[in-house]
């Protein structure tokens, strides 16, 4: 632990060791400086820090015991810059590039002062570095968490030279990697088909993974990866590195393979048309780059980031969300009062503990008939709620649920009476036609532009100030970048929209937040476009598809629960044919697949059955039996479907393992398939656990091992058998979900 006693000593010894060395003396020798120690859970990072030399990486690894503190840097240390400067030795992909204000490209950044913080939760060691010729100063953190495991980085640029200096890149972290059988686990797909697993091989080359949406940026690929170190990827065992880049706009990763023993990690916002220009006393904060190290696999990893986030990253990450009823699928854009008293009083009835309005009951010069008009146009349709907001709010209080409601505040319609007076607000390359998206006519507005982020908090200050009944919001983003230009920004930082958008939204964001506290907010963005650590800060979950098939959803759901906790993956029963690719789904599978998640449902209750409405109601009190451990659990994935072994499972162990969730979900459906039998995890071996099916299907034959218990060892040894085959009460996509109490 460095304290300040030990960084005094630290200082010192940095200092006699510079005055003896020169302070900028090459090449180097081994370094005997005592090494900068970070602590988490269970990983340790040394770093070597000596006056006048770069910050280097001596150690990430499992956490160290003190006998063998002193021995890392004779093992054959890392070596490593932390954060690497282009312009000086670069060979093989740097950190941070920049042209300084009389033309010169090169940087280099030597330690001159280095300082600890303890706080009960985190350590956070900032070490400031500065380029020996010009006045540029970077400043390097590591937040290391003392309850999780978990360690952020990033850095602060900032100039004090006379003339303007150009960012060219400027990432937040760059690590190395020990060249091995490694193996990058990452996310990609597209709209509706989100969250996808690609799992590669790191080959020699440089993966690229990107996103440069300008809006949203984890529809394509994700700011998220993991690489396991020790071969092929592994669920619950193996060395499993995970980094997620905290940043909510255009991001790359880079893993740069060249000949070296080490692979060459770089995250950071992207570069691509962006750069940035810092004035003199201007300075520029990256976004956190978090990492986490794992000894049990992928699915340790993801333990380690579902901690953190609910901790540490994600709006109200200790509180429980609630069972609601959105809208969308169920009326699309045709609101009316009674439609939603109806829906309110249906979510009511089967348990449900919240509603959310979505799109469709606003605008009145233009209403909000489709998706082609009024984004921009915040006041409620009188035809179509003619008592307006405040009736829909006591309306569910009538009905003992909460309120929510849809917005989409960063956007607008040309067809607006906010476009009529404001022209100039929009996201568009100066004296071009306008491109439009959605409906035609939908265009973004630009944050960058201090107005324009009055404009979107007044948004949501009007309705929460009007309507304080009002619990939830759900934020939606239907657009991405799509003509470069601000009208605010001058000419020569135009490069900087990119950048100015998102700063724009936080500024936003932290408004909301600091006056409003206490609402849980949705980050939708047309489905799961905005699944990442730079908005959840702000943000209770995001919507994890607009694609609602359960089948598609068990392999969205699967992958995105590699980086983001169940309590922030909105997971939705809808209604059949779905919506999306047509398929039919047995009521039970939609409800096995929505309940792995946080639960809600999407679609018209009216349109169910007796028996339907039934089942929902028993599936929803059951979910409020499991929730804390679904919610708050360790998440262990068991089988992957993207295995091909025709069925898919995980589980949730409640921390204390005093009780567990079990899903299994069949994902082929051929005659003669055999499927494994699934081992557990996760459980305490020595607990016996009694095992109950949850979401029975009405008329299905319980188990024959319903009600009776059984080991935590076994289970883990053996699991138990799912019936298999074909019979009525298994017709289709079949699925199963155990509730297993320790006595
Ligand atoms: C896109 C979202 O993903 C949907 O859930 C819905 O809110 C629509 N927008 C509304 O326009």
């Amino acid at each position: 632990m460095i304290n300040q006693r030990n960084m005094k000593k630290l200082l010192l010894s940095i200092l006699l060791l510079a005055a003896g060395a020169g302070a900028f003396a090459q090449p180097r020798a081994l370094d005997t400086t005592p090494p900068l120690r970070l602590d988490t859970k269970n990983m340790t990072l040394l770093l070597s820090a000596r006056e006048g030399q770069a910050l280097r990486y001596v150690y990430l690894g499992e956490r160290l015991s003190d006998k063998d503190l002193a021995g890392v840097r004779y093992a054959g240390a890392l070596n490593a810059e932390v954060y690497p400067a282009y312009g000086q030795r670069t060979m093989q992909g740097d950190a941070v590039a920049v042209t300084h204000g009389d033309g010169n490209m090169s940087l280099e950044l030597p330690v001159r002062e280095i300082r600890t913080e303890e706080t009960p939760d985190a350590t956070l060691l900032r070490v400031e570095t500065k380029d020996p010729l010009y006045e540029f100063y970077v400043t390097i953190f590591f937040k290391a968490w003392k309850d999780v495991d978990m360690i952020e980085t990033w850095t602060e640029l900032r100039s004090g030279e006379k003339k303007p200096v150009t960012l060219r890149r400027f990432d937040s972290a760059a690590l190395p990697i020990r060249v091995g059988d490694v193996w990058a686990s990452h996310l990609y797909g597209t709209w509706a088909n989100e969250g996808r697993l690609v799992q590669e091989p790191l080959t020699r080359g440089t993966l690229k993974i990107e996103n440069k949406d300008g809006v949203r940026n984890s529809h394509t690929s994700h700011a998220e990866v993991m690489f396991s170190l020790d071969g092929k990827p592994q669920e619950n065992s193996g060395t499993v590195l995970g980094a997620a880049l905290c940043y909510s706009g255009n991001f790359h990763l880079e893993v740069i393979t060249g000949d070296s023993d080490y692979h060459r990690f770089l995250a950071g916002i992207s570069p691509d048309n962006s750069t940035l220009t810092l004035s003199r006393g201007e300075s520029f904060r990256t976004p956190e780059l978090a990492f986490t190290l794992s000894t049990e696999g992928l699915s340790g990893a993801s333990r380690n980031f579902h901690d953190w986030a609910r901790a540490h990253r994600i709006a109200h990450g200790d509180k429980e969300r609630k069972i609601l009823l959105n809208s969308w699928e169920g009326v699309y854009f045709d609101i009316n009062e009674a439609g939603m008293d109806q829906m309110m009083g249906d979510i009511a009835a089967m348990g449900g503990e919240l509603f959310v309005m979505d799109d469709g009951w606003f605008g009145d010069k233009y209403p909000r008939k489709n998706d082609s008009s009024s984004l921009g146009d915040w006041v409620v349709d009188r035809n179509k709620l003619p008592h307006g907001i405040q009736w829909l709010v006591d309306a569910a209080g009538r009905h003992g649920i909460d309120f929510g409601i849809w917005i989409e505040p960063e956007m607008a319609n040309t067809v607006s009476e906010l476009y009529e007076k404001h022209p100039d607000w929009i996201i568009n390359a100066p004296d071009r036609s306008v491109v439009q998206g959605r409906g035609g006519t939908q265009v973004v507005l630009d944050l960058g532009n201090p107005a324009v982020q009055d404009y979107v908090f007044r948004i949501v200050d009007d309705l929460m100030t009007q309507y304080p009944g009002i619990k939830y919001i759900k934020w939606d983003a239907n657009m991405n970048v799509s003509s470069h230009g601000s009208s605010y920004l001058k000419a020569d930082r135009q490069s900087e929209l990119y950048i100015r958008y998102h700063q724009g939204f936080a500024a936003v964001c932290d408004r909301i937040r600091a006056k409003y506290p206490d609402l849980t907010i949705q980050a939708c963005a047309s489905g799961g476009g905005r699944a990442n650590y730079g908005v959840l800060p702000w943000f209770d979950e995001f919507w994890v598809s607009d694609n609602t098939d359960a089948l598609q959803r068990i392999y969205m759901q699967w992958g995105t629960s590699y980086f983001f906790p169940s309590i922030a993956m909105a997971s939705h029963i809808s209604a059949v044919p779905n919506h999306t690719v047509y398929r039919v789904t047995p009521l039970k599978y939609r409800i096995d697949v929505a309940m792995s998640g946080r639960l809600g449902m999407e679609l018209q209750p009216k349109d169910m059955t007796p028996e339907e409405i039934a089942q929902c109601k028993q599936a929803i009190a059951e979910y409020k039996q499991i929730r804390p451990t679904v919610q708050f659990g360790d998440l262990y994935r068991l089988v992957s479907p993207y295995d091909n072994r025709g069925i898919a499972s995980l589980m949730y162990c409640a921390k204390d393992k005093s009780e567990a969730v079990f899903y299994w979900w069949r994902i082929e459906n051929f005659y003669d398939s055999h499927f494994p039998r699934v081992k557990m995890a996760g459980l305490d071996p020595d607990r016996m656990y009694t095992a109950y099916e949850l979401d029975k299907a009405p008329g299905q034959r319980p188990l024959s091992f319903e009600g009776k218990s059984f080991s935590g060892a076994f289970l883990m040894a053996n699991g138990l058998e799912m019936p298999g085959g074909f019979s009525r009460d298994l017709t289709g996509y079949a699925s199963r979900v155990l509730r297993l109490v320790a006595e």
